[in-house]
């Protein structure tokens, strides 16, 4: 499977734009077309649908320890900026970065890659970003700093294996990836990944306020106000879809690293004696609604984290992970984190942390300049109304990206194969063999011609499935072509009226996936749609 094909196929559809592209684009954006926005809202409909509203809350699910009750919550994206000091995104949600003096281009200090190489009597160490040439380029960089034509290129003597630029210490004989100077690089520094913006007329600290880089904390802080509402007991899930921001260094691949994306996050209160055996539910559950939605078991994985992996909140965390194809041979990319998160975040947002860096962020400061209590002072706790138990819950929060998982839908649906055309020679055909639950379009309704009353027919049809799903009407050209339209946009099913349909009322539809054709009544072309959309 190839990403440039894919790319090619989300831009010629419609699924995928370059935001502002009229304006050259800015890096890390992106803009759903009209069958983007499509299969993306369906992608969150299916998850809010099946985590959420349509939860039974009355039954024990398979490997779940009891029943529970989920609810859900739509929080803004600018909250009051303790929020993020007491989660701990202020402090710890940064990268370390590397500007280079001369060229001005700025680099992840742990995505650079470099090796010794000794020529002309001198030992440098070249450095290029880490990725699958990255030693086609450290050779480039180093033929260019010793002047050698590729002809010399045996005078290159390489020391040691290739190593990330966090394991060298004195950056003098680092050679940066762009520049033929030695020593350019700067220090590591920190750069917090939230992106900042002002609140009202102040422009000072004061004003000073996030976009939030994660939609879990809306969720926190409002825990005490969902269960005061809902009278619920726990254990209690609490989900929300929404955007996220994060100003990341290197957005790329696609969708898959871009600066605002959205979320579905769910946080599930539990008791913490419960939470180990909650945590391998979600795992689970999480994992098996992949499956469920069409990404076949050999491109989807459940990777535990290590320990030093893990996040600054979480006491474990696994990741669902997806053979992407933009990732080297055996490698995976993150669709979704499920982490046991303790009870960080509800002490942290009842008691804060007292440290004297939050003066830096305008929070609140006492008489004296130093800063005063930094958690809300609530009581997020919560008592059990039948054994009269208090206790702060622990969470589990399975934590998904609505694009991520758009994209590995599209990856994992995109499918080439031979048929014949009109004439019978061999054309390649591009299908999106995606679930017909998130199919951006359920039905596509053709009249076989242009004429002897067939368009007519196909209207009626046209306008009455419309009633009840996504379809689409199409009149122009041949046959054969339409239909590989539709299969491109992912049309699970086409409707052709012909000239048979005139004298019996009934239409054929075409399976996208099997190719095969059957008539049936025009009066039940909605039960059928239906019907095979839930097989
Ligand atoms: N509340 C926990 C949390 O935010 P995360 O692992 O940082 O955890 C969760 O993010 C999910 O959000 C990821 O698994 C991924 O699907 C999505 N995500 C995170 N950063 C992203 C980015 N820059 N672009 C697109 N999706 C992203």
């Amino acid at each position: 499977m190839n990403m440039d094909s894919i790319v090619s196929l989300c831009k010629r559809r419609g699924f995928l734009f370059q935001s502002s592209e009229i304006y050259g684009g800015l890096q890390g954006f992106w803009d759903y077309g009209p069958l983007g926005v499509e299969l993306k809202r369906n992608v969150k409909d299916a998850w809010w649908s099946d985590m959420v509203s349509g939860h039974d809350d009355m039954s024990t699910l398979p490997g779940a320890p009891t029943p529970y009750a989920m609810e859900g919550l739509d929080c803004t994206i600018i909250m009051h900026p303790q929020v993020w000091k007491c989660s701990g995104h202020y402090d710890l949600f940064h990268d370390y970065m590397i500007d280079c003096r001369e060229t001005k281009k700025r680099y992840r200090h742990d995505q650079l890659n470099g090796r010794w190489v000794e020529a002309k009597e001198q030992r440098v160490f070249v450095t290029a970003p880490a990725g699958d040439d990255e030693q086609e380029h450290l050779t480039k960089q180093a033929l260019k700093f010793f002047h050698l034509r590729n002809k010399h290129i045996d005078e290159l003597k390489w020391d040691g294996e290739v190593t990330c630029l966090t394991e060298i210490e004195s950056f003098e004989q680092v050679l940066g990836p762009d520049t033929n100077k030695l020593g350019t690089l700067t220090e590591p520094r920190e750069f917090n990944l939230m992106f900042k913006t002002f609140v009202g007329a102040l422009s000072g600290e004061e004003g000073t306020a996030f976009l939030r880089p994660e939609t879990a904390q809306g969720i926190f802080v409002n825990f005490k106000n969902v269960l005061d509402s809902t009278r619920h007991r726990l254990p209690l899930g609490i989900a929300q879809i929404g955007k996220s921001f994060r100003n990341e260094i290197t957005p790329r691949n696609f969708t898959f690293r871009s600066r605002e994306f959205e979320q579905m996050e769910i946080e599930f209160f539990c008791h913490p004696d419960q939470s180990q055996e909650w945590y391998r539910y979600w795992r689970d559950r999480r994992l098996k609604w992949y499956h469920d939605m069409g990404i076949s078991e050999k491109n989807l994985i459940m990777r535990e984290h290590h320990k030093d992996e893990l996040a600054h909140y979480s006491i474990g965390t696994a990741d669902i992970e997806y053979a992407f194809p933009f990732m080297a041979d055996g490698e995976y990319g993150e669709l979704e984190g499920v982490a046991h998160r303790g009870d960080f975040d509800l002490r942290s947002h009842m008691e804060g942390k007292l440290d004297e860096t939050s003066d830096s962020l305008g929070l609140q400061l006492d008489e004296n300049g130093k800063p005063k209590w930094k958690g809300s002072g609530k009581d997020l706790s919560y008592r059990d109304d039948l054994t009269n138990e208090k206790y702060i819950p622990h969470v589990i929060e399975p934590s998904a990206g609505a694009d991520r998982a758009t994209l590995a839908f599209i990856c994992e649906a995109f499918y080439e194969d031979e048929q014949p055309d009109e004439n019978g020679k061999p054309q390649t055909r591009t299908v999106l063999r995606l679930h017909p639950r998130l199919a951006p379009i359920k039905a596509a309704i053709f009249p076989l011609v242009k004429k002897d009353g067939m368009p007519e027919v196909a209207k009626e049809v046209y306008l009455d499935l419309k009633k009840h799903f996504k379809v689409f009407y199409d009149e122009k050209g041949a046959v054969g072509r339409r239909y590989r339209r539709q299969d491109e946009a992912g049309t699970p099913y086409c409707i052709t009226v012909d000239g048979q349909s005139l004298a019996d009322q009934t239409v054929t539809i075409r399976d996208r996936d099997t190719l095969e054709q059957s008539r049936i009544r025009i009066d039940e072309c909605e039960q059928v749609i239906r019907e095979r959309m839930n097989r």
